[in-house]
């Protein structure tokens, strides 16, 4: 299948006016990014991986990265935002990657708090935010990194993910052109931030809601202290916490932690 974006990138070191480091083969391209952000390089620089050794993902889990077929990337923002509104960017981040996929694959993916992308009730995709030095930085970098699973076939996937990954190529039945994905998402991620920045995280958080595939569902969430906690979720709050309240009527606020469809 032709992906002229794709070679476009691989030729000219560009994407979309964007500068793209890109590597045949890293251990992480958040690592690669953060290493970057540190020596000061400008917002908007890319770092785009065909094969990962050690991609990462939230609470020290492995992102699967067979070369060929996925996305693994990591966009380096500066954002014109306070430090306690950082957290929220993985949100809009989640957003604009839902977005993109929706207007490129033509299908409807879900989200899943904080990171996840969902399809036909399984991961199709993920994100890991991270944070550059902030001591000196006027504009501290955020690295955002993306893990989308494009062309991937399931034997491809770690046996032990998958019963539960999904890529957009076994949704949809079509092969989907790399290059125009990555395009789109930058651009969206970039644009929902940009949102932030103009003071429209309503707006965000709003369109981020009526993605979310737990929304009035009963979840469980595993708390610091190893409790399970059941409840109906109701969605993140305006900090991007995720609200569960449980049957006494007692609402949970969620930082951080694994939260699932709570098993009958
Ligand atoms: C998650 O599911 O918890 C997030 C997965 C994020 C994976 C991407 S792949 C590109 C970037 N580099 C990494 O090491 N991780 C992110």
């Amino acid at each position: 299948m032709s992906d002229p974006e794709w070679e476009q990138m691989l030729a000219s070191g560009m994407l979309a006016g964007q500068p793209v480091r890109f590597l045949a083969e890293t251990d992480s391209t958040n690592s690669v990014a953060l290493g970057l952000a540190a020596s000061g390089v400008s917002a908007g620089t890319l770092v785009v991986a065909e094969r990962q050794s050690h991609g990462r993902g939230r609470l020290g889990r492995a992102w699967a990265s067979p070369p060929g077929s996925g996305l693994y990337f990591s966009l380096i923002l500066r954002p014109a935002l306070a430090w306690a509104d950082f957290p929220r960017i993985t949100l809009a981040a989640g957003l604009g990657l839902c977005r993109a996929v929706e207007a490129i694959a033509g299908c409807q993916p879900g989200l899943k708090w904080p990171n996840d992308l969902y399809l036909n009730g399984r991961k199709c995709g993920g994100i890991l935010t991270e944070t550059g030095p902030l001591a000196g930085e006027e504009r501290p970098a955020v690295v955002v990194g993306v893990g989308l699973n494009v062309n991937t076939e399931a034997a491809a996937f770690p046996e032990a993910v998958r019963d539960r990954a999904i890529s957009l190529r076994m949704a949809t039945g079509r092969q989907e052109p790399r290059g125009r994905l990555l395009a789109a998402i930058v651009a969206e991620v970039t644009a929902r931030v940009r949102q932030m920045e103009q003071g429209e995280w309503g707006a965000v958080l709003a369109a981020w809601r009526q993605r979310d595939i737990h929304a009035g569902l009963e979840v469980a969430w595993v708390n610091s202290k190893g409790q399970v906690v059941r409840g109906i979720s109701l969605g993140p709050d305006e900090e991007g916490l995720l609200h569960i309240r449980d049957s006494r009527g007692m609402v949970h606020a969620v930082l951080s932690g694994d939260v699932g469809l709570a098993e009958r």
